[in-house]
């Protein structure tokens, strides 16, 4: 196992990579802990669950939502608890989002943990004090800053995860090496295809050092006004191919990716070379680096985008690899950036 401290201003967290969720009893209070997961976890892992009550939610970013928020509080108070309780998400995003915004709302906030049992959890969502749900179909829209006091990142679990749900977590392991580490980044040509086959030692190593490369970034900004933003690497772009073609977040992210490199590459910050590495690690990870659709409607999104500035969107760019930057570009160089793609 590997322990990683990150020290928030909202709290300290300890993560446990390589922990399991059997051995969750070991973190959490023997009386007065409730669970909160989902279907699909309580089928296929309630039986290593600690002897406590469990709350289920539903599947589907459909289900992070404001009722689902209402209706678990009143479980809670229907099972008494106050605030000596603790609260454990065991899931992937969606749980952690929902369960640590309820904990830390409940009775005006109750301590809480996550046990992650996505990829995506684990190297991303279940990081940086983030909590939050859904309002009218808008992502994200109501939520606090909060940080578990553990997160159990259990490799085992990862082995009933589907394919595409690894995947969504590799785009953001490579997006971490992108921004911030150019050892990651040559690990992972060497021995990505191995986290696909899921070889405990590379899942072990790229959970710890993808959450080392977050809580460092969220660390040196929590509230996101400068620094936290090179997390967004492939996102800006990514968010509206998602929104457009519906393609997974993870997906959508390495195409985004790919065109944050070319537009790197348009400033003179990113070699051809370079740009080449990102497309091949990207292809070999199994995710896609080019669009299925046409751009123009995506440009149309990213023009209404509200995070606008006049002519300019700001935008995570690489000055080599391992190195964010993020720089202002119009609209004009982001289509040239995409057509040279062709
Ligand atoms: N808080 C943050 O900083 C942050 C960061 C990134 C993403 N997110 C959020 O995370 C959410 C996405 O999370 P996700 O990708 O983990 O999706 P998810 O929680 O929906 O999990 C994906 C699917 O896999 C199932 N599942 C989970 N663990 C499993 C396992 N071990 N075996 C088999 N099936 C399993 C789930 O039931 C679900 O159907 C989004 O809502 C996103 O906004 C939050
Ligand atoms: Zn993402």
């Amino acid at each position: 196992m590997q322990i990683a401290e990150i020290h928030g201003s909202t709290g300290d967290t300890t993560v446990m990579v390589g922990e399991r969720l059997a051995d969750l009893p070991r973190y959490v209070p023997t009386e007065k802990t409730v669970v909160v997961t989902d279907d699909n976890i309580k089928r296929l892992y309630g039986h290593l669950l600690p002897d406590c009550p469990v709350l289920t939610m539903g599947t589907g970013e459909a289900e992070k939502n404001l009722a689902t928020v209402g209706r678990l509080y009143e479980e809670l108070m229907g099972l008494g608890a106050d605030r000596t309780s603790f609260i454990v998400a065991v899931g992937g995003g969606i749980v952690c989002d929902v369960a640590g915004f309820v904990a830390s709302t409940y009775l005006r906030g109750v301590p809480f943990g996550f046990v992650a049992a996505t990829l995506l959890a684990q190297v991303d969502a279940s990081v940086g004090g983030k909590n939050g749900v859904n309002v009218g179909g808008f992502k994200n829209m109501a939520g606090v800053f909060n940080q578990p006091k553990f997160v159990i990142c259990d490799p085992d679990l990862l082995v009933t995860l589907p394919q595409r749900e690894i995947l969504s977590g590799a785009a953001e392991i490579i997006k971490h090496a992108a921004i911030a580490d150019k050892r990651l980044f040559a690990y992972l040509e060497e021995n990505g295809h191995r986290l696909l086959e899921l070889e405990r030692e590379v899942v072990e190593k790229l959970v710890y050092d993808s959450v080392m490369i977050k809580s460092a970034v969220v660390n040196r900004d929590e509230k996101e006004t400068g620094e936290r933003r090179k997390l967004n690497f492939g996102h800006t772009f990514g968010h509206a191919v998602e929104k457009m073609t519906g393609v997974p977040h993870g997906e959508a992210v390495a195409i985004g990716m790919v065109v944050a490199g070319a537009l790197s590459m348009g400033r003179g910050l990113l070699t051809p070379s370079e740009l080449g590495r990102m497309e091949n690690l990207i292809d070999t990870m199994g995710l896609p680096t080019r669009l299925e659709c046409e751009p123009e409607k995506l440009f149309e999104v990213m023009r209404k985008d509200k995070k606008r500035e006049g002519e300019f969107i700001h935008f995570v760019l690489l000055d080599g690899i391992g190195r964010a930057v993020v720089e202002k570009i119009t609209l004009t160089e982001l289509k040239e950036a995409v057509r040279s793609l062709d």
